[in-house]
């Protein structure tokens, strides 16, 4: 298979098993910040361009989720996407439900909301390193109004059915709005087929870029159904009018929007995704399986205790340490940038990956675990 190493300067260097986190650089997304940058020093100013460039971002993330590019808003962040969808929902919402393996800021954005809107609020537990479907059905019932999972676990990679989900919740009347920080760029995603209401992804991880934008897909019906609260002049149907005195909101998800979008990240974000999706996410996914199952079997082989599930994951694969943060600064010493969370450290390949960093890494974590579990 074509190799992509060249195209990652960084991998001359270091060996970056880190997706999960923050992915390696790639030339094309260095050459995206020197456009900006020579938008100002060359141009001075260029909003026509910058605004060209924010919206091919927007119909590229579209087009990867397979959904129109009025059904995306741009935020800064996944916190900023699920605190707006929250503030959006009527008062009158009776409970929402989440996971106990999901991102803590989805958690905690419920958690601030249920001080203004007086819902309850379930997390779901996981079982063995993943969710049941059953769980499902046992949580989320007829007065859910919102159901919150990820796609991709951050902590151990466990990957959710979509749709077997999304019919469950939608047989009790909820809305699904999935996180898929972790999956988008290295796992095939279908709002449409797998009927998700709401679904968002930033572009630090999987998506090869930075963190600072974040793109929400909201279903073109359910978007014109709900009044954002948390809003700026972006998300007005005449933005360059300037009414003053007059609120109206675009149509479809651009009502999220907020302010002036983040030109810069929108830059990298449409270089990131254009490199994406030539490859194609399904030639990704593909071989992310691969060094994924490779993971697991090499880190069975050398009796490290494997905390994601064996089937149904996505790249990352979460491997037991005492001390999971220190683990991370001695690997880094050795040159392999992984990433730690509580008590794990991640490996979490990407396209430019391939066998023999897998190897190199786990034999560094074997060598070190006397240091990090003593
Ligand atoms: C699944 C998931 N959701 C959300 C976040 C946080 O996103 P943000 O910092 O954009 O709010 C992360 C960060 O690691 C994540 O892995």
């Amino acid at each position: 298979m074509k190799s992509y190493r060249s195209d990652f300067p960084i991998l001359e260097k270091k060996i970056m098993l880190s997706s999960c986190s923050q992915s390696a650089m790639s030339n094309q997304v260095m050459h995206a910040f020197k456009s900006y940058q020579d938008s100002l020093l060359v141009s001075g100013m260029d909003w026509d361009e910058w605004m060209n460039v924010t919206n091919a971002a927007k119909e590229k993330f579209a087009s990867l989720i397979n959904c129109g590019p009025s059904e995306i808003a741009i935020l800064g962040s996944v916190s900023d996407c699920i605190s707006s969808i929250l503030h959006a929902l009527p008062l009158a919402t009776k409970e929402v439900v989440t996971t106990e393996i999901d991102f803590p800021c989805i958690g905690q954005s419920i958690l601030a909301q249920q001080k203004r809107k007086d819902f309850s609020v379930s997390f779901i537990p996981s079982n063995n390193h993943s969710i049941p479907l059953e769980y499902y059905d046992e949580y989320v019932t007829t007065n859910t109004a919102l159901t919150c999972i990820p796609h991709v676990s951050f902590y151990n990679g466990f990957k959710h059915d979509l749709k077997a989900v999304s019919e469950i919740v939608h047989g009790k009347g909820s809305l699904l709005f999935v996180d898929a920080y972790q999956s988008a760029g290295s796992v095939s995603i279908d709002v449409k087929r797998d009927n998700v209401d709401i679904l968002v992804a930033g572009m630090q991880k999987y998506l090869l870029g930075i963190p600072g934008i974040a793109f929400m897909y909201v279903r073109k019906e359910l978007a014109e159904s709900l009044e954002p609260s948390t809003i700026g002049w972006f998300g007005q149907k005449d933005i360059f009018g300037f009414h003053y005195d007059k609120l109206e909101y675009a149509n479809g998800a651009q009502r999220f929007n907020t302010g002036t979008p983040p030109v810069i990240n929108a830059y990298v974000a449409n270089a990131a995704l254009e490199y994406i999706l030539s490859i194609g996410v399904k030639e990704i996914e593909d071989r992310l399986t691969q060094l994924s199952q490779f993971t697991i079997e090499e880190a069975i082989k050398r009796g490290l205790d494997v905390k994601s599930p064996a089937f149904s994951k996505g790249s990352t694969t979460a491997i037991y340490c005492k001390d999971a943060n220190l683990m991370e600064q001695l690997l880094r010493k050795d040159n392999l940038i992984l990433s730690a969370r509580k008590d794990c450290i991640r490996l979490a390949p990407h396209i430019y990956n391939n066998e023999n960093d897998i190897l190199q890494a786990l034999d560094a974590i074997v060598y070190h675990l006397p240091t990090t579990n003593k």
